[in-house]
């Protein structure tokens, strides 16, 4: 959690029963509407990575380019995306994962980074884990160190992030 952790909670919506009964929905885009949050929101991030000597910014299609790409300006390294499956032109890799009901697919440009570069995978939120989890065993089948998974968002009671930190990676999220 960051020092910034209940502000940002402060300003993300929860929409009960969306997209189906019994899911509360953290909907983030009062957060990005408010441009002082969102500063606030990327200033931590920032402050957390700084000195971490990334080489990337692995960022998971569609909500976490949002937080990945300006991070990325910000620390001056690279932004790569991981897209959901049919959406990048070049040769690709890809890792399949389970959702609640059946399969979904993420992808990597074969060519995004180089053997051994040091990597952060940002995501908005973990739930299940599944997506987060997905990304950094793609990234790290391709040859990237892994250095950290983080979110804005962290649903612990449903231990998506325990499921992460139990494949070996660490994971940090600025609230949950
Ligand atoms: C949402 C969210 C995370 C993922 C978390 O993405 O942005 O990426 O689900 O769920 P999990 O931990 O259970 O895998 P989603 O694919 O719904 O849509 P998006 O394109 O809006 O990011
Ligand atoms: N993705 C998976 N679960 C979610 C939730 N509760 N809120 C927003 N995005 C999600
Ligand atoms: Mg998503």
């Amino acid at each position: 959690m960051s020092i910034y952790g209940d502000y940002i909670k402060s300003v993300i919506r929860t929409v009960p029963d969306w997209p189906q009964p019994g899911v509360n929905f953290r909907d983030i885009t009062p957060l990005l509407q408010n441009s002082a949050a969102f500063r606030k929101l990327i200033d931590s991030f920032v402050h957390r990575y700084q000195e971490m000597d990334l080489d990337a910014i692995a960022a998971i299609d569609a909500r976490g380019f949002i937080i990945g790409a300006p991070l990325a300006y910000e620390l001056g390294c690279s932004f790569v995306p991981v897209r959901k499956k049919g959406k990048l032109p070049f040769k690709t890799i890809s890792q399949t994962y389970t959702l609640e009901y059946g399969q979904a697919e993420v992808e990597l440009h074969s060519d995004a980074f180089r053997e051994g570069d040091r990597i952060l995978i940002m995501d908005d939120l973990i739930a299940t884990g599944g997506t987060m989890l997905a990304a950094a065993e793609l990234i790290s089948r391709s040859g990237g160190q892994v250095v950290e998974t983080a979110a804005i968002i962290d649903l612990i009671e449903l231990g998506g992030s325990q499921k992460v930190r139990d494949a070996g990676y660490s994971v940090f999220a600025v609230c949950s």
